[in-house]
């Protein structure tokens, strides 16, 4: 097997913690996964944030049209090798082995941990991990490096996004091999779904390691010439310093919105969210390193050789990925991206922005990607 970003070793070593939680529908564990991988990564060149002028600045740097060319925070490649503990819960339907032992192993985007699949506020119509249960299927969910309960790391050098796909790629690799999920065993088929960030990372998988995935499911996602200005739209700041002793041992390259405006600015479409709901994702909310906004373009997405079932599905009016309107902008990853996925398909979830599984129908578009997943067997 090759894969670009090698994975060393995979440590089959006990689990660090695990704890159950149970409810009447499901059975989740929670675990602290140890990963070692190796990646190449780049050299970083840029100062260290003092305050919030140098993150306004450094935005102005790479978002917008006129992003200042002379501004070259990356440079030379290094091959590296590090250990982490990647925070993550499984869940599987109570008293079955589900359907067909399908698992879905999904990552969530920036500026969001695991909790994002498995909304605690209203779960009945804005859970994804209750309504697979639902459906029968397992959900395997993690924290990103940097994020939640996993390791915390220099926000301006280790989260980058070849080392959140290596270590997808080895998460990914441990369940194929029955680890970590529950009572569900050895999976019969593992199928990647994504939010944003964590759709192009589950791209870069089965781009690079095809025959890790069964199936992708990507949400959040487009890969038209969309400006960057959303994260202008932001008002990124330096985390730390807008939520005084909220995030420990996050250093000042781990940045956050200004405020809940600025996260419906990007995320949420007017008219089709429960401000309650809004409230709860900045309760919810965890920093963004710099450097994930700087690497993504470093990942390799056309996947000629993945001719699994794709679907990539974003809101109608999302502003991240499609400057505000998607119709029309997600069809042309066919021929782009994934030329060769059997029964590939663009849908645009009517209605909503970038956060569909925090706006109105959420249940909606978890319907119709697992009626796509049930119409391939999986
Ligand atoms: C562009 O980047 C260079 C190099 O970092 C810096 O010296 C310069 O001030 C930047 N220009 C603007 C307009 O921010
Ligand atoms: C990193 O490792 C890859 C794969 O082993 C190798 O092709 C590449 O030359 C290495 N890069 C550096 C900068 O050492
Ligand atoms: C839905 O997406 C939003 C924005 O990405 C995030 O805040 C939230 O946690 C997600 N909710 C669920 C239930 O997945
Ligand atoms: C995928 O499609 C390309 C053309 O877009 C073709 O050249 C290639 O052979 C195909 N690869 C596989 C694995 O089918
Ligand atoms: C939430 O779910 C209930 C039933 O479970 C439904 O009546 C209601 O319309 C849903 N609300 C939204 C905003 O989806
Ligand atoms: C809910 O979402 C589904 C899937 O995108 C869509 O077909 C349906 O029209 C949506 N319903 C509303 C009321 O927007
Ligand atoms: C399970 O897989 C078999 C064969 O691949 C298929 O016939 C069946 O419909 C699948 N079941 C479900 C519930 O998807």
């Amino acid at each position: 097997m090759k894969l670009p970003c090698a994975l060393s070793l995979v440590f089959l070593t006990s689990f660090v913690t695990s704890q159950d939680i149970s409810s009447d529908t499901r059975v989740c564990q929670e675990f602290t996964v140890p990963v070692t991988v190796t990646s190449q990564v780049f050299i970083t060149e840029y100062s260290a944030f003092q305050d919030s002028y140098d993150v306004v600045g450094f935005v102005n740097n790479i978002a917008g049209r006129d992003s200042n060319t002379t501004f070259a925070p990356l440079g030379g490649r290094k091959n590296v090798t590090a250990s982490y503990t990647i925070g993550a819960t499984i869940c599987n339907p109570k008293g079955s082995g589900g359907k067909n032992k399908t698992l879905l192993l999904a990552t969530p985007g920036l500026g969001y941990d695991r909790r994002y699949w498995d909304s605690e506020v209203d779960p009945a119509n804005y859970s994804f991990v209750d309504f697979a249960i639902s459906q029968g299927y397992s959900v395997f969910f993690y924290d990103r490096l940097g994020t939640g309960e996993s390791s915390k790391v220099s926000g301006y050098n280790d989260p980058q996004a070849q080392i959140q796909l290596a270590i997808l790629q080895q998460l990914t690799l441990l369940l194929r091999a029955g680890k970590y999920t529950g009572v569900l065993g050895v999976p019969g088929k593992l199928v990647h779904v994504g939010h944003s960030f964590g759709s192009f990372l589950s791209n870069a998988l089965v781009a690079t390691t095809p025959e890790l995935s069964d199936a992708a499911i990507l949400t959040g996602i487009a890969y038209g010439s969309a400006s960057m200005t959303f994260i202008e739209a932001w008002g990124l700041r330096i985390a730390t310093q807008i939520a005084p002793g909220r995030w420990n041992n996050r250093d000042n390259g781990y940045l956050t919105w200004v405020d809940a405006f600025g996260n419906a600015a990007v995320f949420f479409y007017p008219g089709s969210y429960d401000t309650e709901v809004l409230w709860y994702t900045e309760d919810v909310k965890q920093p963004l390193a710099a450097i994930e906004l700087l690497t993504p373009s470093a990942l390799r997405l056309r996947a000629v050789g993945f001719t699994r079932p794709v679907m990539i599905i974003s809101g109608e009016f999302d502003f991240a990925v499609c400057d505000g309107d998607c119709r029309g902008f997600l069809a042309s990853a066919k021929e782009e991206i994934f030329p060769n996925a059997t029964d590939f398909q663009a849908v645009v979830h009517p209605g909503v922005g970038h956060a569909i599984n925090f706006s109105y129908n959420a249940t909606g578009a978890y319907g119709i990607m697992l009626e796509y997943l049930e119409r391939h067997e999986l």
